[in-house]
């Protein structure tokens, strides 16, 4: 470690992240997040926006105190609202990050800012001053950084760095540049800027032309320091550079990247598919890294040459980011305590005894129905007691039974207990899953749209399980729910419950000031 260079590993899933359409997280799963997060070895986790919504304001409060090693972080515009608002979400952490931007490329001057560039520059100095007598970790970011004319970058980041950031943030903002591009700009920024060995510098590149990783690792090459990331690229429009991909291009290419980073990357499969069960979004079968095809050798000879020697075809192995090979695990015999057991070799260690108690009487009820359990299943049974098991929840299935096929319309007949009161209905559509969810609108009616409705198989086989998440949209509002179970009518039927519980709690934290603020979303 002595001779190598430290890269900083910046994480902004819950904000850049956050901000493609329809991945919002609920503050139980951001602190869930946050926790595995910490667990990784990041370096910075930027919790939210806190001047966005009161809802922001409290996951970065809440995240701030349950951090154990990684820096918590606020996003503010160049405003002393925004600026306070952030303090005052982070001010509990022994130590934080307030992250302020403002546009520095002519078009987004002109056209979004209407301001001079001589006005964008005073107000620089001002807020950046303003954020340094707050806290002593400040970074700085010139928003739309690769369209920014090179010569004014140097000035303002030779300010921003004299007025107290100690972290200097290039965005490709809009996933313009490409990384021998970037490359130019760390340089230049590394060679003209007097005081740049005052500070870091950091990358914030998106993926609108598939770059996002090369440019962050161009830019890393060049000299910057810290790699602004989301786990599995989420974020705005095609997302930001993924933390997986460049955390293990640093570790497998160590020869042409002789850097360090902190990230435990045995932790990374874990972290991927919580985020993707959190949001709703699935990792592409050919996601490099995490996704189920990184490690999967399928042609005769590939697989030959791997049994002779892995590093045929082999960069790096599974195991190192977290990938285990599929094992048969458990069956109906096995206890409570050989099941705790597996929970903590799966990762899973600081569960409650709640929802411990929870996974497990899944995992009886599973083994009743299904021969082989794989640690998919488990995984899958703990995924989906952490994400249901909220006492708060206002609606639980308590039966369903589906009548489908050809011919007939199909038919649902559901129980639902609504704060503790049974009530049943009975609907005909278009289609068991159009009947299920008509049954659920019957019994609480509600409005809301259904923008997302996906089935995947936990493992191979027909007896296997099936997660099926949905995602609800009301007000501009949305939320993701998720179950698992061998009978997907079922697992339908209870994500759809669970993401209208998840609305109703989010309907409830919405204050007025939410809804002003949503504006402060566009950027
Ligand atoms: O993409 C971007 O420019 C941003 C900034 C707020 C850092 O997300
Ligand atoms: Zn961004």
């Amino acid at each position: 470690m002595a001779n190598k260079d430290r890269v900083f590993i910046f994480d902004t899933t819950m904000r850049d992240g956050e901000q493609s359409p329809g991945a919002s997280m609920s503050l139980e799963e951001k602190i869930q997040i946050s926790r595995v997060f910490d667990e990784l070895g990041i370096d910075v986790i930027e919790a939210g926006f806190p001047i966005a919504s009161p809802g922001d304001f409290e996951a970065v409060s809440a995240i701030s105190k349950v951090l154990k090693k990684s820096i918590p972080c606020g996003l503010a515009r160049h405003s002393k609202k925004d600026i306070d608002r952030c303090y005052e979400a982070l001010k509990h952490a022994p130590r934080f990050r307030i992250h302020t931007f403002i546009s520095t490329s002519p078009l987004h001057m002109k056209h979004k800012l209407n301001k001079t560039p001589e006005q964008v520059y005073e107000s620089i100095k001002e807020h950046v001053t303003y954020a340094r007598n707050l806290t002593d970790d400040v970074e700085w970011s010139c928003e739309d950084g690769t369209r920014t004319d090179m010569d004014y970058m140097c000035k303002t980041v030779e300010l921003a760095i004299k007025s107290g950031a100690s972290t200097i943030n290039i965005p490709d903002t809009v996933g313009y540049t490409v990384p021998s591009e970037f490359t130019k700009i760390i340089e230049t920024l590394l060679n003209k800027v007097p005081n740049i060995d005052k500070a870091i510098l950091s990358t914030h590149c998106h993926n609108d032309l598939g770059l996002a990783v090369a440019n962050s690792l161009a830019g890393v090459q060049a000299g910057a320091r810290q790699i602004e990331c989301t786990i599995n690229g989420i974020g705005e429009r095609a997302g930001n550079a993924a933390l997986e991909e460049v955390v293990m291009a640093i570790r497998t290419r160590n020869d042409l990247m002789p850097y360090e980073t902190g990230i435990n990357t045995t932790l990374l499969s874990k972290a991927s598919k919580l985020v993707s069960n959190v949001t709703g979004f699935p990792v592409q079968f050919n996601k490099a890294i995490v996704g189920k095809n990184a490690f999967a050798h399928e042609s005769g000879i590939h697989q030959d040459g791997m049994l002779k020697n892995r590093n045929t075809y082999e960069i790096m192995t599974p195991e190192s980011v977290g990938v285990k090979q599929t094992s048969l695990v458990m069956g109906k015999h096995s206890g409570r305590h050989a099941f705790k057991d597996k929970l903590i070799s799966l990762g899973y260690a600081d569960l409650t005894d709640d929802v411990i108690e929870n996974a497990f009487g899944k995992f009886k009820i599973l083994a009743d129905k299904k021969k082989h359990i794989y640690d998919e299943d488990i995984i899958a049974l703990v995924d989906d007691s952490l994400v249901t098991d909220n006492k708060a929840n206002k609606i639980i299935l308590k039966s369903l039974k589906v009548f489908a096929g050809t011919g007939e319309p199909q038919k649902a007949e559901m129980k639902l207990d609504i704060d503790g009161q049974i009530k049943s209905a009975s609907e005909t559509g278009d289609g068991p899953v159009d009947a299920i969810f008509k049954c659920i609108k019957n019994l609480f009616p509600h409005d809301v749209n259904l923008q997302l409705y996906q089935v995947h198989a936990v493992t191979e086989g027909t007896d296997a399980q099936a997660t099926v998440s949905v995602r609800i949209e009301e007000n501009g509002k949305t939320t993701v729910g998720q179950a698992a179970d061998t009978d997907t009518l079922v697992a339908s039927a209870n994500a759809y419950i669970a993401a209208l519980n998840k609305m109703i709690i989010k309907r409830d934290k919405t204050a007025p000031m939410e809804q002003e603020n949503e504006k402060v979303r566009g950027i």
